[in-house]
C-alpha cells in the first residue's frame, strides 16, 4: 500500500468508525455489530502502526485511552466559566421571572433544562475536531485532561456536517451514569476494596486518573448545555443545542422533556414539579432544573453580575429526606471479615420506595452522628443505592437512651474485632472460622473471574458447607462422587460435571488463582501484578513489605495485608494443600525463558516501521527484558525506539523534554 492510499484508508476508516460510535452511544441506535466494529478498529490501528506520519490525535483508536499524562497543565479559559445563582425556593423562581420581565424587552421565552450533577467541562473544537478539554478549575483557569476525555464515547473528537463555526467551545457536565457505578462498586467489593461513596465525587476522581486507558473502561457520559463562539450561529440557545445535536453531540431529548421551551411561569414551575417527582427515574443524578432565557439578544441585554449571569438560574431539588426511628443497629460481616453496621429503621416511605435498613458505614460514622437506639434520624437517599443516615433529631432525643457502643466482637463467631491504623472498618479476623466468611471466600474462589468453576454455584456451596462436607476451598478438592450423590437436589450428571469442572479448575493459571485466594486488597489486577513480578507462590510467600512495595503500584496496605496472610500457619497449611491438589502457583517456566532485567526502570515508547522485528516483537523484548512500554510520549519516558516514518509530533514532543531517541541497532546493543 502507497502512503497516499494508506492515508486515504485511514480517513474512510476513522470516520465510518466515529459514525457507528455516533450511532452506538449518541442515537442509541447500533449500526454494526460489536465484532464487525472491533476488525474496523483493529485494521486502523494496523495502519496507523504501519503508517506513524498520519495517525490523528482524534483517530478513534484513542477512544480505549493509553496515553499517561503525568501533570495536567493549567489553562486560561477563553471565556470564564462562571456559576449560576441558585435557590431551594419557588417563589424566588417566581421572583426572578418577574424581574426578568421588567429588564428584558419584548415577549421572553426560557428553556428549562436539568441540572446534571457532574463536573464541568469546556471543549474547544477548531476545524471540526476536539483541540483540547478542559476542567473548570476556578472558573477563570482550569486543568487540561483532553486525553482522558477523548476515551467519552459520547464527545465527538471530529464533529458531523460542515454547519459549525471554524473555532468554538462548547460547555457541559460530565456524569457517572448510576448503573455503571453500581458497577464499579460491585467490582470492588469483590475485590475487597473500599467504596466510592457517590457517583459525583468519582466522576471528578476518575477525570483526574493519569491513566487514560482506566477513564476509558469506567463508562463516564456527558451532556452539552451550551456553545460558546465569537461568531453568532442561532438566535436562540433552544436552537444552538438542537445544532450541537446534529454536530454529533449528546444534547438532552426534547421529546423525553429532557429540556423543553416555555411561555410562561406556570409551564416552568410544571417541567420543576415533573422532574422534582421523576428524577430517580433517570440513570444519572440530577440536582435541580436550569432555566434560561432563549433568545440570545435578551441575554445580551440582560448580561452578568460578578459572579453568574442575569438571564439564567437554578432551581435545586432538596434531597429525598424524611426522618423515622432507628430500631437497631445489625452488622453484616462481608468476605474479607469487614464488618458493616447497618440501621434497622421503622419501616418508612421514601423516593417512591420503603426504606427499612439504611447504611452507617462504619464506627466512626456512628459517633459523628452520635448515634442512640431509639432516636428520631434523618434518612436521605442520594446517588447511593442505599439510603443513608444523615442526621439525628436531638430534640426528640429520650434523655435516658443510653451512648451507642459499637461492637467488639464478631457477631457471627464471637471473635474479638480488630481495627488496623488508617483503616475506617472493623475487621474480623477469624477469616478460616467465621461462617459468612468461609461461605463468602468459597463463593469468590469458584466465580467466573477467580477459579471459575462450572457446574458449582453459590446455591450448591451453601448447600455442602451446610451439611459439613466442606470447610475450606481446599476440601473441594477432595470430593467424591459418593458423598454427594445421596444429597438432596443432585443428579449423577451434574455431580459429574462438578467433579469435571473442579479438576479442570487446576489448569487455572496463576495469577487468577492468586486472586481466587481472596488476599485482603488483593483485587484482579493486584493478583496479575503480583504473579507477572514474583512469577511463584514461593517467591512470593517469602517477601517482606519492603520487596513488595517496589512493585509497581502496590502500596504498604496492600504489602502488609500480604505479608499477614502468608505469616498466617493456617494460610500456610491451606496453600499447602492447594498445592498438593495440583493447582497452578507459579507461571510455567517457557513464558519467561530467557527474561532479563537488563531495561529495568526504563519506560519505551515505539514509533515507526523497522528493518528486523516487528512491533511486537520490540514490546515483547522490551518486557522481557524488565523494560515498560507506553503509547505515549511524557516526561516519564526514557527512550523513543524510533524506525522509518516516526511520526513529527513524537519527535517534536520528544525533543522538548529531552527524551533520548534510539535506533533498532541501538536497541540491539542494549539487550545483547
Ligand atoms: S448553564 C454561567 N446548564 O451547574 C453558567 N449549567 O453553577 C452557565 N450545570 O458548574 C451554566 N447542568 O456545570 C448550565 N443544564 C445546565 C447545567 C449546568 C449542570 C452546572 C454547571 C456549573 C453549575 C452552575
Amino acid at each position: 500500500m502507497t502512503a497516499e492510499e494508506a492515508k486515504k484508508k485511514i480517513d474512510t476508516l476513522s470516520r465510518e468508525l466515529e459514525e457507528h460510535n455516533h450511532s452506538y452511544y449518541v442515537l442509541s441506535e447500533p449500526t454494526i455489530s460489536d465484532y464487525n466494529f472491533d476488525q474496523l478498529l483493529k485494521e486502523l490501528e494496523k495502519l496507523e502502526e504501519q503508517f506513524p506520519q498520519f495517525a490523528d490525535e482524534n483517530s478513534p483508536t484513542k477512544r480505549v485511552g493509553g496515553d499517561i499524562t503525568k501533570k495536567f497543565n493549567e489553562v486560561v479559559h477563553d471565556f470564564p466559566m462562571m456559576s449560576l445563582s441558585n435557590t431551594y425556593s419557588k417563589d424566588e423562581i417566581i421572583d426572578w421571572e418577574n424581574r426578568i420581565r421588567k429588564i428584558a424587552d419584548g415577549e421572553i421565552d426560557y428553556v428549562c433544562e436539568l441540572k446534571y450533577d457532574g463536573v464541568a467541562i469546556g471543549i474547544k473544537y477548531v476545524n471540526g475536531a476536539m483541540s483540547r478539554a478542559v476542567t473548570r478549575g476556578d472558573g477563570t483557569k482550569g486543568e487540561d485532561i483532553t486525553n482522558n476525555v477523548r476515551t467519552i464515547r459520547t464527545i465527538p473528537m471530529k464533529l458531523k456536517g460542515n454547519h459549525f463555526p471554524p473555532d468554538f467551545e462548547i460547555r457541559g457536565e460530565i456524569f457517572y451514569p448510576l448503573a455503571n457505578f453500581q458497577k464499579l462498586n460491585e467490582q470492588r467489593e469483590e475485590a475487597g476494596e473500599a467504596l466510592f461513596a457517590n457517583p459525583r465525587n468519582t466522576a471528578s476522581g476518575t477525570l483526574k486518573m493519569q491513566d487514560s486507558s482506566i477513564v476509558a473502561s469506567r463508562g463516564l457520559d456527558c451532556y452539552l448545555y451550551g456553545v460558546y463562539s465569537k461568531e453568532t450561529l442561532a438566535d436562540s440557545h433552544f436552537q444552538s443545542v438542537q445544532s450541537a445535536g446534529e454536530w454529533g453531540f449528546k444534547i438532552p431529548s426534547a421529546d423525553h422533556k429532557m429540556i423543553a421551551k416555555c411561555e410562561n411561569i406556570d409551564q416552568i414551575m410544571e417541567f420543576i414539579n415533573h422532574w422534582d417527582e421523576q428524577r430517580h427515574s433517570l440513570d444519572f443524578e440530577i440536582d435541580g432544573i436550569v432555566i434560561k432565557v432563549n433568545n440570545y439578544r435578551q441575554q445580551e441585554e440582560l448580561g452578568f453580575t460578578a459572579k453568574s449571569p442575569r438571564w439564567a438560574i437554578a432551581y435545586k431539588f432538596k434531597a429525598a429526606e424524611v426522618t423515622t426511628v432507628l430500631d437497631s443497629v445489625s452488622y453484616q460481616v462481608g468476605r474479607t471479615g469487614a464488618i458493616t453496621p447497618v440501621a434497622n429503621l421503622k419501616p418508612v416511605l421514601l423516593a417512591g420506595t420503603t426504606v427499612k435498613r439504611a447504611s452507617l458505614h462504619n464506627a466512626d460514622q456512628i459517633e459523628k452522628l452520635d448515634l442512640r437506639v431509639g432516636d428520631h434520624v434523618y434518612v436521605e437517599k442520594g446517588g447511593e443505592i442505599i439510603p443513608k443516615v444523615t442526621a439525628v433529631d436531638l430534640a426528640k432525643r429520650d434523655v435516658s437512651a443510653p451512648e451507642f457502643k459499637y461492637i467488639t466482637q464478631c457477631p457471627e463467631c464471637n471473635t474479638q474485632l480488630v481495627r488496623n491504623e488508617g483503616d475506617a472498618k472493623h475487621y474480623c479476623p477469624n477469616d478460616l472460622g467465621c461462617p459468612p466468611q468461609i461461605k463468602g471466600k468459597m463463593e469468590h474462589f469458584i466465580s467466573r473471574k477467580a477459579m471459575d468453576i462450572e457446574g458449582l454455584g453459590s446455591e450448591t456451596i451453601d448447600q455442602l458447607h451446610e451439611e459439613g462436607i466442606i470447610h475450606s476451598i481446599a476440601d473441594l478438592y477432595d470430593l467424591k462422587a459418593d458423598q454427594l450423590l445421596p444429597l438432596e437436589r443432585m443428579a449423577e450428571k451434574s455431580v459429574e460435571n462438578m467433579l469435571e469442572g473442579i479438576e479442570a479448575s487446576k489448569q487455572v493459571p496463576f495469577e487468577r488463582v492468586l486472586f481466587a485466594l481472596g488476599i485482603r486488597y488483593v483485587g484482579e489486577t493486584v493478583a496479575k501484578k503480583l504473579a507477572r513480578y514474583f512469577k511463584t507462590l514461593d517467591k512470593l510467600m517469602s517477601a517482606d513489605a519492603e520487596t513488595l512495595v517496589a512493585v509497581d503500584e502496590i502500596g504498604e496496605r496492600i504489602a502488609q495485608s500480604v505479608v499477614d496472610y502468608f505469616a498466617n500457619e493456617e494460610h500456610q497449611a491451606l496453600i499447602n494443600r492447594l498445592k498438593n491438589a495440583g493447582l497452578q502457583f507459579e507461571i510455567p517456566e517457557e513464558q519467561f525463558a530467557g527474561n532479563t532485567e537488563k531495561l529495568k526502570g526504563f519506560s519505551f515508547v515505539i514509533s515507526g516501521v523497522f528493518e528486523r522485528h516487528s512491533r511486537d516483537e520490540l514490546k515483547e523484548l522490551i518486557e522481557k527484558n524488565g523494560g515498560k512500554n507506553s503509547g505515549s510520549v511524557s516526561s516519564k519516558t526514557s527512550y523513543i525506539l524510533a524506525g522509518e516514518g516516526m511520526g513529527p509530533s513524537k519527535r517534536e514532543k520528544a525533543e522538548k523534554l529531552g527524551v533520548q531517541i534510539i535506533s533498532e541497532a541501538d536497541f540491539e546493543g542494549m539487550i545483547m
